[in-house]
């Protein structure tokens, strides 16, 4: 469980104060799976990293497990219960060999050796990165680093894991791939924020925050935000494909229920127009 509490995030600097989180209450129960969109800048990465007390609140409080992040002596366990994925795969890659990375986070927590090996096996067998475990990662692709990132965050067991587009810099095929993991972890019982600009991939999620300015300024169904095409269109979002083209059929005198989100609920829809 996550809660946050009037949470407040406002960066320093000599050209002056920028309020990054303005005030956010929420909570995420064990076990959901959130997608977090928004402009550039409205706060997504800054509340990303309130998730594992990166950052601290300059305000308020959120709460991992009931861990206030702000109690310094929480911040070991907050970190163990959860996981983090960047964007930029290179930037999170620490070792000379897949496996030793794999295992990197795991060594911090003192685990014996063997147990070890155990779980990085297991980990690398999840994102079918077996095959290269011995290789080095600076030989692989964006999406094969991106799968070794998770690979180490799937070792650690955390319950709840953060992504902050992950996808952002692979091809159509890595980005389904890692989609793919992601709901995966969640249908294992895992705890998922997955920060995406790509509408289609925050459609799968249960539950979506649309933040701007540093406020979350709708907590909602997919269906109910992506259906929302007028929002979308002001925001310079491109709805999911069906919900754009449903909305464009209507206009065409079309008589299509509301709020249709997928091709399929498209393609019955367009059937029963006969
Ligand atoms: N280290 C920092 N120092 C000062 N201001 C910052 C810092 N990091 C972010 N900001 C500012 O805080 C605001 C929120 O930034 P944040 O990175 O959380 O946004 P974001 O939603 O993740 O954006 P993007 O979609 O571009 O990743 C922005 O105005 C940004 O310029
Ligand atoms: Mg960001």
């Amino acid at each position: 469980m996550i809660r946050a509490e009037k949470l407040r995030h406002v960066y320093k600097s000599s050209s002056g104060d920028k309020v990054a989180l303005d005030g956010l209450n929420f909570s995420i129960a064990a076990g959901e799976f959130v997608a977090i969109i928004g402009t550039n800048g409205s706060g997504k990465s800054t509340l990303a990293k309130h998730f594992n007390a990166l950052l601290l609140p300059t305000d308020g409080k959120i709460f991992i497990d009931g861990l206030d992040t702000s109690q310094e002596e929480n911040l070991w366990r907050v970190r163990e219960n959860v996981g983090m994925v960047f964007q930029n795969p290179d930037s999170e890659i620490v070792a000379a060999i897949v496996e030793d990375d794999v295992a990197f986070g795991l060594e911090n927590l003192g685990i014996a050796p063997e147990k070890i090996r155990e779980r990085v096996d297991l980990a690398l067998d999840a994102v079918n990165m077996t095959d290269y475990k011995n290789f080095a990662p600076n030989k692989l692709s964006g999406g094969q680093k991106q799968r070794i990132a998770i690979a180490g965050v799937i070792a650690m067991r955390t319950k709840i894991i953060v992504f902050d587009e992950p996808t952002a810099m692979l091809d159509p095929q890595g980005r389904r791939e890692i989609l793919e993991m992601v709901k995966r972890l969640h249908a294992q019982g895992k705890t998922i924020i997955y920060i995406t600009h790509f509408m289609e991939e925050a459609a799968q999620a249960q539950r979506v925050f649309l933040m701007e300015g540093g406020k979350i300024i709708r907590d909602d169904t997919p269906r109910e935000i992506f259906t929302d095409v007028k929002e979308m269109k002001r925001l310079g979002f491109n709805a999911p494909v069906a919900a754009e083209l449903a909305e464009r059929l209507r206009r065409k005198k079309f008589k299509l229920p509301p709020k249709i989100l997928t091709a399929e609920e498209l393609a019955e829809a367009l059937l029963k127009n006969g």
